[in-house]
């Protein structure tokens, strides 16, 4: 048994000055089971009693080339000796704009924010302003960030939801404004058939449709084949336009996200995360035309929006991902840990499915195919989590929840891709006893 003893104190600490002892909802694990980071490097973590774990959160995702990776770190400190931000703009910032916008095929112009809600907030203003509209259609299980705007079916049980035909939009939290409620239509993912019908019904009122290219925030759900085409030929004949939340697919399952990936053009993408290496920074981007009436009455903007920390980060960690072959090792040794896990998954004789990509993955257990939220939430989550625990008591740790991928970065070798193979044996082993 992992000694916990520090965390547990520290759990106590900061419950008396942070709503539930943390500094976001998804932080908190539950009482004195909730750990407490003292360092990364690499792909590991270590907790504050000094407990080491391979880490496949990622700090939700962003860590892409491995914690405290010391080429980003090195060209964060050679900028911001000479200051950390101004109010106005450097030449880096422009080079990280061009980087991007070569490596996104969709990609024509950007503009920067801090964090993936901002991206996605901004995002949909432009395409309400772009459009004259102000409908917007998001699918259930998806998550574009905290705003009101769609915290809107991200998790609620299915029940909520009504039926499939006509989805009853559930907001995520308490405090949001009914009222945006009715300027949103939900759907569940991949599914063409509502998909067509509300284009029918509802097209030519749409400002945008949003989407995840898979539901990273709902057990990396694939997109099957021909539905992310099937919205952009549909946006395109309704004038609607396609946002792609790429906060966190982008730069992670390809150079070019997932629109190199799965050669699709958005109207406008939306980035965050593995951008900066766990540096903040977070992008708005698309077409030329769209792009181009953010300051022509539309607004866009934010004090730490080109922040030199977050600004050398990405430009550091972009530098990388097109001189090194990030992407192939990530494919080759995600590939061994999903085949790994499917492998001892089906000799416990337990029913699953895999999905997701190597870099991003996850794995369903008590169903064969899920392809929505609504499938997914009747998959076992109970059996899910009892072996994530039995792993984190092992020293590898995804995440508690059995929506977030388990994210791989550059520095997850062959040794940490076996010893978390062994691990996860193990771990299925005493689940199952
Ligand atoms: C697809 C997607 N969009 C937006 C966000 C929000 O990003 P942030 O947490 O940086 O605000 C997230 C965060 O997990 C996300 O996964």
């Amino acid at each position: 048994m992992h000694n916990f003893s520090k965390s547990q104190a520290l759990q106590k600490r900061a419950q008396r000055v942070m709503p539930l002892g943390v500094n976001s909802n998804f932080r908190y694990w539950g009482e004195g089971v909730t750990p407490y980071m003292a360092k990364a490097k690499g792909g590991y973590l270590w907790d504050v009693d000094g407990n080491r774990y391979i880490d496949y959160r990622m700090a939700f995702g962003p860590i892409i080339l491995g914690h405290a990776y010391d080429e980003v770190n090195a060209k964060v400190v050679e900028q911001i000796v000479d200051g950390t931000m101004s109010a106005m703009t450097y030449e880096l910032e422009v080079e990280v704009a061009e980087k991007m916008v070569k490596m996104c095929p969709g990609l024509e112009m950007v503009r920067f924010a801090c964090s993936g809600t901002e991206a996605t907030m901004h995002a949909i203003r432009v395409a309400r302003a772009y459009t004259g509209r102000e409908i917007i259609l998001k699918f259930e299980g998806n998550y574009h960030g905290f705003h009101d705007y769609t915290l809107w079916s991200t998790y609620a049980p299915v029940e909520a939801y009504g039926n499939r035909r006509s989805p009853i939009p559930v907001p995520a939290s308490s405090g949001i404004p009914k009222v945006l409620g009715e300027k949103l239509i939900t759907l569940p993912f991949n599914d063409v058939e509502g998909f067509e019908r509300m284009m029918k019904s509802y097209g030519h009122q749409i400002a945008a449709v949003i989407s995840e290219p898979c539901q990273g925030n709902c057990g990396a759900i694939l997109p099957q084949p021909g539905f992310l085409e099937l919205i952009r030929q549909r946006t395109a004949e309704y004038g609607i336009v396609f946002i792609l939340d790429e906060v966190k697919t982008g730069f992670r399952i390809a150079n070019g996200g997932a629109q190199e990936y799965y050669n699709l053009k958005p109207d406008l993408a939306t980035y965050a995360k593995a951008l900066g290496n766990g540096y903040p920074l977070a992008a708005l981007g698309g077409k030329r035309e769209i792009m181009s009436i953010i300051g022509q009455g539309v607004a866009q903007g934010g004090t730490y929006n080109n922040n030199k920390p977050g600004v050398a980060a990405a430009w550091a960690t972009l530098t990388v991902l097109e001189n090194e072959p990030v992407m192939q090792k990530l494919n080759e040794r995600g590939t061994r840990l999903m085949a790994g896990i499917d492998q001892i998954l089906t000799e416990a004789g337990l029913v699953h499915c895999m999905n997701g990509y190597p870099a991003m993955f996850s794995y369903a257990i008590g169903a064969e195919k899920v392809t929505s939220q609504r499938d997914w939430s009747v998959t076992d989550q109970n059996l899910y989590l009892e072996i994530i625990d039995a792993l984190i008591e092992r020293g590898v740790m995804p995440d508690h929840d059995a929506r977030e991928p388990w994210f791989l970065c550059y520095g997850h070798g062959d040794k940490e891709i076996d010893d978390t193979l062994t691990a996860f044996r193990e771990a299925v082993k005493a689940c199952k006893k």
